[in-house]
């Protein structure tokens, strides 16, 4: 019997794991992916974990003059939610709305479990986390920088329905991709010892 080869080892990889971090929306401008690469990353963003082959999951792009148009429609609707808001607040807030999309290219993954499957929701909506984490994983190593957001646009009925986000159907991840315009800062990182244990049996 021949032995089994070995996967060569991918350090670059590993780097890349290892130093990937986000960098906020409004940080992201061009360049972005072009169509080849957008294409591309969608097919990674697909290429996840998936308990019984359910695609749960699907894609929304925002790109090019969509982002300024979804802006303008979410501010409006943004100001008509909320219209017991002290005004400075609400403009403020519905500003932040119309500059919602400064990156060049924006995937909304949307997580749409199957109802009456065997496989449980909760399974099928990490199948979608892992969609998310694949864009951001795919876009870094393009060498784009990238973040997952949700909020307002991606939660409240007005915002879901100006997106074509239908009923059962939620956002996992709206995924901002595009190129830092300045140097990125890390955070601090999770005590990962203090975070493991090892399983000894019990008593
Ligand atoms: C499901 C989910 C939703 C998130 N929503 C937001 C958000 O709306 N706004 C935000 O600033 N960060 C949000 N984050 C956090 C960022 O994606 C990111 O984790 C954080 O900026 C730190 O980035 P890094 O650990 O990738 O470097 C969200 C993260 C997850 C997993």
């Amino acid at each position: 019997m021949t032995p089994p080869t070995r996967r060569p080892p991918a350090p670059e990889t590993l780097a890349l794991l290892e130093a990937r971090r986000s960098v906020a929306a409004a940080g992201l401008a061009a360049p972005g992916p072009d169509a080849d690469q957008a294409r591309r990353l969608l097919a990674i963003a697909a290429r996840v974990p998936d308990h019984a082959m359910l695609a749960p999951w699907r894609f929304i792009v925002i790109e090019g003059a969509a982002r300024s148009e979804i802006g303008a429609r979410l501010s409006e609707a943004y100001r008509a939610a909320n219209p017991e808001m002290v005004p400075e607040k609400r403009e403020k807030f519905a500003a932040i709305m119309g500059r919602l999309f400064p990156a060049p290219l924006a995937l909304v993954v949307v997580s749409r479990p199957v109802v009456g499957a065997t496989i449980p929701a909760f399974e099928q909506e990490l199948s979608a986390g892992a969609v998310c984490m694949n864009l951001l994983t795919g876009a870094a190593a393009m060498g784009f920088d990238a973040i997952w957001v949700t909020g307002w646009a991606a939660t409240h009925k007005a915002a879901l329905a100006i997106l074509g986000v239908s009923e059962g159907e939620r956002v996992a991840g709206i995924l901002h991709i595009g190129t830092a315009t300045d140097a990125p800062a890390d955070r601090p990182r999770p005590d990962v010892a203090a975070l493991t244990t090892h399983w000894s049996p019990p008593g």
